[in-house]
């Protein structure tokens, strides 16, 4: 038997600070006038994810994109006439969005929107770890590099890892797992199932701590507490609720507390107010007593989304991502899989049923 290749951390320590726009008094609505004009005239349409600005959510429902999950932004995107997709969010949603939609133009307002779970599995030592498990299905979350998804046999979203897992482990198959440890533990406990998972982590949720939430609940005992996935096991098990960020809407509104602590980024609280009107929202701790926090509840790479450069990648047409089509070819495997198992399990991947 080959020996176990255990996979190198990646740290991801060069987190660039959270700059949010600024805008001068008037610009704002000279800036969304243009960017309308030109988006009609490119016959081009915004998808946005629920952690980039309010501003940008709704200048994308009101032009008639879409705000929503990593995965539901690259099916809207297929479904769509436009010709060009802008994707307000982090690279792999415009690399995502590129390999289902490969006829389309995918432009994004920043190319250097990034996220630690892509950055921590470089394609060549990913592969590496896969070939010395090769009796190994390998299963890897959307967060990654077209390359990477190249690589594995099934792609898969906060919303449907589990049941994926479930489905993995009945067939008697081994997983290995990618990039996110956090993740990976909380589906491997969940289904019991056999995975080898790569150390990656979200410098976004990884922050949130499981002492601050337990004060702040103490404080607030009529709250539910709702988690992402990415986070650490000690908040997850302190979660009411742990889902995809579509599932923490669906659940905010749904559940009967009057009072939420949230534990993912804060640029869902945009769409979560508009889903449970009236309920009070609050942010999860990030930072024990004394500790600073580098990610404060908000992705860096998120806020790099903004009017300016939107208008810029409009009026110039740059930012374009590109997947070589020998990438793309082997990568959309990955993710039909996924869409075909979703479909067959009559499982709405993004938003409704994946719980
Ligand atoms: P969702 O697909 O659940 O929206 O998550 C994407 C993400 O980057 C969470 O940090
Ligand atoms: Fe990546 Fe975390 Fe940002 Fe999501 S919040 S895009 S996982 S760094």
């Amino acid at each position: 038997m080959s020996a176990v290749f255990i996979p190198p951390a990646h740290p991801v320590t060069d987190v660039p600070p959270v700059v949010e726009e600024t805008l001068q008094p008037g610009e704002r609505e000279a800036l969304l006038t243009r960017i309308k004009r030109l988006m009609r005239e490119r016959d081009a349409v915004l998808v946005a994810h629920y952690y980039t600005s309010g501003e940008l959510q709704r200048l994308a429902e009101e032009t008639g994109g879409c705000v929503s999950d990593s995965l539901e932004m690259a099916r809207f995107g297929h479904a769509s006439k436009a010709k060009t997709l802008i994707v307000a969010g982090v690279r792999f949603m415009g690399e995502t969005a590129k390999i289902l939609n490969p006829e389309k133009r995918v432009l994004m307002p920043d190319l250097n929107a990034e996220c630690s779970l892509d950055l921590s599995c470089p394609a060549d030592e990913f592969t590496r770890f896969c070939d010395a498990h090769p009796d190994r299905t390998v299963v890897v979350y959307a967060n990654t590099s077209a390359e990477v998804k190249a690589r594995a046999d099934w792609m898969v979203t906060s919303s449907i890892a589990v049941k994926v897992a479930e489905h993995l482990k009945a067939r008697g198959e081994k997983l290995i797992w990618a990039p996110d440890r956090y993740l990976g533990d909380y589906v491997r406990r969940a289904t019991g199932a056999d995975m080898l998972l790569w150390q990656g982590s979200c410098v976004v949720h990884e922050r949130f701590k499981a002492e601050g939430i337990l004060a702040l609940r103490a404080e607030y005992p009529e709250a539910a507490v709702l988690v992402h996935p990415e986070s650490p096991a000690a908040v997850i098990a302190l979660a009411d609720v742990v889902g995809s960020t579509t599932q923490l809407i669906r659940a905010a509104a749904t559940l009967p507390n009057p009072v939420l602590i949230v534990a993912t980024d804060n640029g869902i609280f945009h769409k979560m107010r508009e889903a449970a009107p009236g309920k009070r929202l609050l942010e999860a701790p990030t930072g024990g007593t004394g500790a600073t926090c580098v990610s404060c509840a908000h992705c860096p790479w998120m806020a790099m989304n903004g009017l300016k450069n939107l208008l810029a990648v409009l009026e110039t047409g740059g930012n374009e991502i590109h997947v070589a089509e020998t990438v793309r070819a082997r990568a959309v495997h990955s993710i039909n899989r996924m869409l075909e198992f979703a479909g067959q399990s009559g499982i709405v991947v993004a938003g409704q049923s994946a719980d």
